[in-house]
C-alpha cells in the first residue's frame, strides 16, 4: 500500500498536536505552569505545520476527492464538512486560548482551555478518520481544486 506523503505528514501533525495538548492539560492539572505553556506552544507549532502543508497542497496541488463507492460518498462529504468545521473552530479557539494564557486572563482561560482542548481532540480523531477513508480504506479519487473535492463533483 502506498500512502501519499504530504497528507500522511499533515495528518500526523494534527495527531501529534493533540497529544501535546493532552500532555499540556495533564501538566496544568499538576500545577506545572511552565511545562503547560511549553507543551501548548509545541502543540500550536505542530498545528501550524499541519496548516502550512495543507494550505500549500491546496493551492499548488489541489485536494483529493473521495474514491470510495458512490452510495457512501454523501456520508463521507457530511463527515468531511463536520471535520473541517471542528478544525476551523479549534484553530480560532486555539489562538484565543494562547492569547488569553499569554495575557494572564486566567479566569477566562480556565473556562476556555478545556473546551478548546476537547474540540482539538475531536478534530484530530475526525481528521484521522477522513484520512483513512480517503487513502487507506479506499484509494483517493482524483486530486482537484478544493471546492470540487468538497462537493465531490
Ligand atoms: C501562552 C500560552 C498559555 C499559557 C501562558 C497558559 C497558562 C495557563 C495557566 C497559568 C493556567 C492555570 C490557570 C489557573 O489555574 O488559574 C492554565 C490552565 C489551562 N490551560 Fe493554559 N495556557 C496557555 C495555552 C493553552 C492552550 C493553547 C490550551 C488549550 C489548547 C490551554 C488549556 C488549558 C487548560 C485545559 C487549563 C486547565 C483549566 C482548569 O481545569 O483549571 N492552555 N493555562
Amino acid at each position: 500500500m502506498s500512502l501519499p506523503i504530504l497528507p500522511t505528514i499533515s495528518t500526523s501533525c494534527i495527531v501529534i498536536s493533540a497529544v501535546f495538548v493532552a500532555i499540556g492539560w495533564s501538566f496544568i492539572k499538576k500545577r506545572k505552569t511552565q511545562q503547560h505553556i511549553k507543551m501548548m506552544i509545541t502543540a500550536a507549532i505542530f498545528a501550524l505545520v499541519f496548516f502550512i502543508i495543507y494550505a500549500t497542497r491546496t493551492i499548488f496541488i489541489g485536494n483529493t476527492s473521495f474514491g470510495g463507492p458512490e452510495n457512501i460518498k454523501i456520508y463521507y462529504t457530511i463527515f468531511l464538512i463536520f471535520h473541517i468545521t471542528l478544525a476551523t473552530v479549534g484553530a480560532v479557539l486555539g489562538v484565543i486560548s494562547l492569547w488569553s494564557g499569554y495575557k494572564k486572563k486566567y479566569q477566562f482561560h480556565r473556562k476556555l482551555g478545556p473546551f478548546t482542548s476537547n474540540v482539538w481532540f475531536f478534530t484530530a480523531i475526525t481528521g484521522v478518520v477522513v484520512y483513512m477513508l480517503l487513502y487507506v480504506f479506499y484509494h483517493g479519487g482524483e486530486t482537484t481544486s478544493m471546492i470540487k473535492a468538497i462537493l465531490g463533483t
